[in-house]
This record gives C-alpha cells, sequence and structure tokens, in this order.
C-alpha cells in the first residue's frame, strides 16, 4: 500500500493551473539560491541539448538556455497548459525562444525518440507522483537519454529530517492539501532502484532552514 499522499493527475493540472499566476513570484524569490547551485553541480555545457520536465513558469528553462547556447537546445515538457504559456512569455521576453522547444505533455510518456537528450533536469515533480508513475518516469529519462546521459533531481530532501519540526509540518500540509503540496521522497533511492549511478547529492538549504536535495546521476 502506498502510504505517500498523492493526487490524480487531474488535480495536480488543475492546481497548476490556478498555482500558476502565483507560483512565478514565490519560485523565483525561493528557489534563486537552489536553481543557481543545482546548475553549477549538473555542469551544463554549451551544445548540450537538455530536456526540463515539468518546468513550472520556466525560471530554469532561461537559465538553462543561456547555457546551452546558440549550438544546444532547451526542450520542456509540462502538463498545464498555463504553466506552457507564463514560460513562452518569459523565454520571449529574454530573446530565447529560438533556444528552446516546449510541449504539453505528460513525463510518463515523454514525446520525443530514444536517445536524444545529453541531460534531463527535473525540479520538484517526482516527488508530487506516485510510487509507480516515478519509476514510470524515471525509465521514460532512461529511454530518452544518450549513453551516459545525465539527470538532475531536486526535491524537498527527506532522508535525514524524518524526525524535524519541519518535516512533521511539510507532512501535515501534504495531508490536508495534497494537489498543492509535495510528499517528499528519497530520490537517491528511486534512482539507484531505476539503474542510475549517482554521482553528486548535495543539501540547499533555502532561508538556512528548509532542506532541497539535489542528487545527480547517470545511466
Ligand atoms: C511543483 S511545480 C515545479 C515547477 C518547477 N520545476 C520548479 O522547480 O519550481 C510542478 C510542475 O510539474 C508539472 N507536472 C506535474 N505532473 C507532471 C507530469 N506528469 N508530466 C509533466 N509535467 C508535470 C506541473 O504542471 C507543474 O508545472
Amino acid at each position: 500500500m502506498e502510504l505517500r499522499k498523492t493526487s490524480s493527475e487531474k488535480d495536480i493540472e488543475k492546481a497548476y493551473s490556478r498555482l500558476s499566476y502565483v507560483y512565478g513570484g514565490f519560485e523565483n524569490f525561493f528557489e534563486g539560491k537552489l536553481r543557481n547551485r543545482s546548475l553549477d553541480l549538473f555542469n551544463v555545457k554549451s551544445g548540450d541539448k537538455v530536456l526540463e520536465i515539468g518546468f513550472g513558469t520556466g525560471y530554469n528553462l532561461v537559465e538553462l538556455a543561456k547555457i546551452a547556447g546558440d549550438k544546444g537546445m532547451v526542450y520542456g515538457v509540462d502538463l498545464t497548459q498555463e504553466m506552457i504559456n507564463i514560460s513562452k512569455k518569459r523565454l520571449d521576453k529574454n530573446n530565447l525562444e529560438k533556444r528552446a522547444k516546449l510541449t504539453k505533455g505528460n513525463a510518463k510518456k515523454l514525446p520525443f525518440k530514444n536517445n536524444l537528450f545529453d541531460k534531463v533536469y527535473i525540479s520538484n515533480v517526482l516527488e508530487i507522483l506516485s510510487e509507480k508513475d516515478i519509476k514510470r518516469v524515471l525509465n521514460e529519462i532512461k529511454r530518452v537519454l544518450k549513453p551516459k546521459g545525465k539527470i538532475c533531481v531536486i526535491d524537498v530532501a527527506k532522508k535525514g529530517y524524518e524526525k524535524s519540526l519541519f518535516m512533521k509540518f511539510y507532512l501535515f500540509l501534504n495531508k490536508n492539501f495534497p494537489s498543492y503540496t509535495s510528499s517528499p521522497i528519497d530520490a537517491e533511492i528511486y534512482l539507484k532502484k531505476s539503474k542510475f549511478k549517482i554521482i553528486k547529492k548535495e543539501i540547499v538549504k533555502i532561508f538556512g532552514f528548509f532542506p532541497m536535495q539535489v542528487v545527480i546521476g547517470r545511466i
């Protein structure tokens, strides 16, 4: 039996449609430091072909497109049309529209052929999915990554924080508002189960107390 509290795809899409109007401000204020650190650790290079899954309001896409440069390309898949509209506007504003291709789609069935990407970035998405869907999504990521391709997973850190007041409060929110919160996972365990090799992991504390984890794996 699944102990984590997650929502149906319909409810997730409905929640992120509503959240899309406020999520941008929150995302930038809350996650700027985390984003910069994760991109340093992930070592995205000029010329890379990168996929971001569940890109939300598109801040990461902008940074990824800047780094991948003219010779690279950034692709994005998100379930929610409003997030796609907001991200497109953000890319346009930064004159990066030609370096990014965004698609409405489901991470469980990625609309890409095999062995296409050097890197896949997935931030605050795996932890909103059920156990079964996490496994499916990781298999899809493996399928679309080139041999030796890399994955960067960002999530609320669970391991080592299970008994903290912070985690108790977070799980309380998750229990009562499952569509608007996430159910933290230990991403490393899922990556290993799906046969990724872990190459880097780091905790980044937001505002000194909110522990987020960056885990980087390789096929
Ligand atoms: C919590 S937000 C994360 C946004 C951004 N990545 C960040 O780190 O702030 C989750 C995003 O994933 C998208 N999403 C949720 N389930 C998805 C799925 N199965 N396939 C594709 N996108 C999904 C939602 O629409 C939303 O934009």
